[in-house]
């Protein structure tokens, strides 16, 4: 699937596109990500794009679609991808339409998270981001879940940090750049019959819900315990898995269909019914 997600700055693109990715096994192509690995890396392009991101205004045109080309370009992309962040103005989504077309794949779908300003002021303040693996958390919307885990790369608790343009100023500017260049996009492909819409302004998991539903997505099957821990309940209990439900043989009577029941229940009767036994009887007395 080629997927484009559409959302205000703290709409949940990135949390949801990871999931995507689990679910459906196609990259997800941050452009923000790329140029924040490029910032950090120190590259002639995270150098120009620096003081644009900082300042909560878009990187130019040209920097941004030469990356995209580059990574719509790579193997991976070719069975799909999730764009996350990308096209941001008229002028990438003209541009974008163009590259797919050379390349002879369409995009299947764009979907728009919908989140009000004040549920995505909160979002943003409460991110904090791993370190090391890059993994998002949010202080705010699920303070348990940084603090539970360990950061699979350094197998230590996981470091958390707050992304520079997260500070309330550049979030204010990103907001309102995003109402100015970014919205008209829905109108965009709306007209193009790529457009759905859905209220992203609910659970993480409800969301994931909502998305797939909007994309033919099926959910994932919950993965069933193993065989072993379906035997033997206790022991994957002691192990913390869940086990099936035990179930009583007598809590649980067998069901037949009614004529074969019933036509069982006569063969029972005359098959357990008692043999008849002549019963001896005594020698009448002679008077
Ligand atoms: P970018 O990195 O793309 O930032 P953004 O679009 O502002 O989006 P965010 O990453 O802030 O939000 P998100 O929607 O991914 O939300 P997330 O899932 O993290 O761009 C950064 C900068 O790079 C731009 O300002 C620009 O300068 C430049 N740039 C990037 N692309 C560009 C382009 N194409 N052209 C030009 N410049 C470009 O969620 C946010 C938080 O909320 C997280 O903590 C998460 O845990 C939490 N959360 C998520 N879902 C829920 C939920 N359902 N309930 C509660 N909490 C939730």
């Amino acid at each position: 699937m080629r997927i484009v997600l559409l959302g205000a700055p703290g709409a949940g693109k990135g949390t949801q596109s990871q999931r995507l990715v689990e679910r459906l096994g196609i990259p997800q192509i941050s452009t923000g990500d790329l140029l924040r690995s490029a910032v950090a890396r120190g590259s002639e392009l995270g150098r120009q794009a620096r003081e644009a991101m900082e300042g909560g205004r878009l990187v130019d045109d040209s920097l941004v679609l030469g990356m995209i080309r580059e990574r719509l370009g790579e193997r991976d992309a070719r069975r799909g991808f999730i764009l996350d962040g990308f096209p941001r103005n008229l002028a990438q989504a003209h541009a974008l339409e163009r590259l797919l077309e050379q390349l002879r794949q369409p995009l299947d779908a764009v979907v728009q998270l919908e989140v009000d300003y004040r549920e995505l002021v909160r979002r943003i303040s409460g991110r904090r981001t791993c370190a090391d693996c890059g993994r998002v958390f949010n202080l705010l919307t699920s303070p348990a879940a940084g603090a539970s885990q360990l950061c699979p790369k350094t197998g230590a608790p996981h470091r958390l940090v707050q992304r520079p343009d997260d500070n309330e100023a550049t979030v204010a500017e990103r907001l309102r750049v995003y109402d100015e260049k970014t919205r008209p996009l829905v109108d965009f492909y709306r007209a193009r019959g790529l457009l759905r819409v859905i209220d992203a302004q609910a659970e993480v998991d409800e969301v994931t819900r909502r998305l797939y539903q909007a994309l033919g997505v099926r959910m994932a099957r919950k993965a069933r315990p193993a065989k072993a821990a379906r035997r033997s309940p206790r022991r994957a209990a002691r192990k913390g898995a869940a086990p099936r439900k035990a179930v009583s043989r007598r809590a649980a009577p067998r069901r037949k269909p009614a004529r074969a029941a019933s036509r069982a229940s006569r063969t029972s009767r005359t098959s357990r019914a008692k043999p008849r036994t002549r019963v001896p009887q005594r020698p009448r007395r002679k008077r």
